[in-house]
């Protein structure tokens, strides 16, 4: 798996949703180098705790800039964040109820998801809202 690092090329263009992803990207990151490092327990169970709040927030957050600005994607975009949703509180409830290991698919999933996500819908919408100079 490729690093679950934040780049440039995930910039929008809109400096609230960007810092958003960076937090995203960092919690990723930390949890993914304790899987490397073979770390488990509560310090790694809190970490994903945070991460999966955190991704709800900003969803919300999203969601509400969105429909702010009558983002005409809306209703797909959201659908996007749904989707995601389900299955990371799917592996969420796995994780607390089983032996609390993070696994390498787990990890891949979100880094390859939020990436893509980040690439192809959340760009679009910075497009819409850089062209229209409207502002959050
Ligand atoms: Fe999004």
């Amino acid at each position: 798996m490729s690093t679950c690092e934040w780049n440039d090329r995930y910039s929008i263009g809109i400096v609230q949703i960007d810092e958003h992803h960076r937090h995203l990207f960092s919690l990723l990151n930390r949890l993914y180098n304790d899987f490397v490092n073979k770390i488990h327990g509560d310090s790694v169970t809190a970490l994903f705790d945070e991460l999966v709040d955190y991704a709800t927030y900003h969803f919300s957050a999203e969601e509400y800039w969105m429909q702010e600005s009558f983002f005409p994607h809306f209703e797909k975009h959201k659908e996007e964040h749904a989707l995601f949703s389900r299955r990371v509180t799917d592996m969420h409830k796995d994780y607390h109820a089983g032996r609390r290991q993070i696994s390498l698919e787990l990890l891949t999933f979100l880094n390859d998801w939020l990436s893509a996500h980040i690439l192809r819908s959340d760009a679009e919408f910075g497009r819409f809202i850089t062209a229209g100079n409207f502002r959050i």
